[in-house]
């Protein structure tokens, strides 16, 4: 009963849309078990390139079950604009399975999003925005509401009634905003309710059926390890779990049904939004990068920062994950860089730090220390074999491995589906 997991390994948009992709075609279902449309997952294909934000990277396979599982917050209005405009596109989303137990993002968790960004000032996270944090938080407080909620008008309505009671206090007394009306709010999610009913299974049991059938499963990992609420840069992560243990609690899968743990890593790195990057290059060196990489947010456009590789972080992500194998993607974006910066430890106060701080005051001093490589000229962009990777490309994936800890099963080398090394088979 086999599932695999891809899984971010460093703080998202690490191209794991483009992985799931490239692998659903031997499974039978991708299912997405944590976040909620904070993810952007970009994927390009014969049928065209897509954004994904809730729906499961596997969608463009029409045999594939895209299920959205228990532990993924879902805004049904961003959910039904994605299903409608991938049908308007030709793609079939009869196969999209969403769990009545996972979480909805309701209008009053936008809002407050907005607001307590708004009033950490200096110190915000930079979250995207879409009520994500708000609607994990009513979730643990158990006061959200669920997707099955919203196919029972009876339930709903009291539920509702007691929380919005709630947050129109916090939202005036606190922010001095408008309330919001319950009313429409109400309306609004027996609509919802109305329009994603065909979807809405026990998806937790259709996980396991598949697995007991012996049929595979993709476990499409949102945001990255180090945004993870537990394990990332606290308070500078995202409010889910988006390491190897979320996929547990976010689906009612066991532990013992995943096979393969699959790291995504940029050949170099990325962050969007606020905390500690040892790695960050800056000024005119990291514009031109990004605007050469084309480092914009898939969900809010928003510049991403960028830098070197880092090793101790992605050792760590390693360790939390147990990961299998990794895929390095991007790697054609480094093709004439005269050459290459690994950060293989850092140093804070003058003395050697040698594992990922889980104080995030220790991470922001930390320095990195650089292995340098020389670049390659010859491009990489669209190999297909390792055989056709210049000798100093591979030389840098080598290093990388050694430094994480295993070895890389994959390379994409461009954004679309046939632009991929496959070096090892990850799923059989
Ligand atoms: P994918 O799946 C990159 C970041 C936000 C912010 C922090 C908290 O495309 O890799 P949130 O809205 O989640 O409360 O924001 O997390 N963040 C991401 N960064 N890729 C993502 O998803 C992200 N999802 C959240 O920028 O720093
Ligand atoms: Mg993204």
């Amino acid at each position: 009963m086999p599932a695999f997991a891809v899984i971010g390994g460093q703080w998202g948009d690490e191209g794991k849309g483009k992985v799931i992709d490239y692998l659903a075609g031997r499974v039978s279902a991708v299912v997405r078990y944590a976040g909620g449309n904070n993810a952007g997952h970009t994927v390009v294909n014969d049928k065209g390139e897509f954004s994904l934000h809730l729906v499961p990277s596997g969608i463009c396979w029409p045999d594939v079950y895209g299920i959205i599982g228990n532990g993924v917050v879902v805004d049904p209005e961003v959910l039904m604009g994605e299903l409608n405009e991938l049908s308007e596109r030709g793609i079939e989303t009869d196969k999209l399975c969403i769990s009545d137990r996972a979480h909805v993002v309701m209008p009053y968790h936008v809002l407050l999003d907005r607001l307590e960004e708004e009033s950490r000032g200096n110190a915000a996270i930079g979250t995207t925005g879409r009520g994500i944090g708000p609607a994990y938080v009513d979730k643990t407080a158990r006061m959200g509401i669920r997707v099955g909620d919203l196919l029972d008008p009876e339930s709903l309505r009291p539920r509702l009634e007691q929380t919005l009671n709630i947050k129109n206090k916090l939202i005036s007394a606190v922010y001095g905003a408008e309330p919001l009306s319950a009313e429409e709010i109400m309306e609004k999610s027996l609509e919802w309710g109305n329009q994603l009913r065909p979807y809405v299974h026990a998806t937790e049991q259709l996980v396991q059926d598949l697995l007991e059938q012996d049929q595979n499963i993709l476990l499409e990992g949102a945001q990255g390890t180090l945004l993870d609420l537990d394990h990332g840069s606290y308070p500078y992560v995202t409010s889910s779990s988006p390491s190897i243990g979320g996929a547990c609690t976010g689906l009612g899968l066991n532990p013992q049904a995943i096979k393969g743990v699959l790291g995504v890593y940029k050949a170099y790195s990325t962050r969007v939004g606020g905390g500690p990057m040892a790695t960050e290059v800056f000024g005119e060196a990291a514009d031109a990068w990004r605007d050469m990489a084309n480092e914009f947010g898939a969900t809010t456009g928003r510049a991403r920062r960028v830098g070197w590789f880092d090793a101790v972080a992605g050792r760590y992500s390693r360790q939390v994950n147990g990961l299998t194998g990794m895929v390095i993607t991007r790697l054609d974006i480094l093709d004439g860089f005269p050459s290459v910066k690994i950060c293989v430890g850092y140093r804070a106060n003058g003395q050697e730090v040698s594992r990922f701080p889980s104080d995030t005051r220790v991470l922001e001093q930390c320095v990195p220390v650089y292995e340098e490589m020389p670049g390659w000229d010859e491009p990489t962009a669209s190999a297909t074999s390792l055989d056709q990777l210049p000798q100093n490309a591979l030389a840098y994936v080598r290093r990388i491995e050694e430094l994480v800890g295993c070895p890389a099963q994959v390379i994409s080398t461009g954004p679309s589906r046939d632009e991929t090394i496959l070096v090892e088979q990850v799923i059989p």
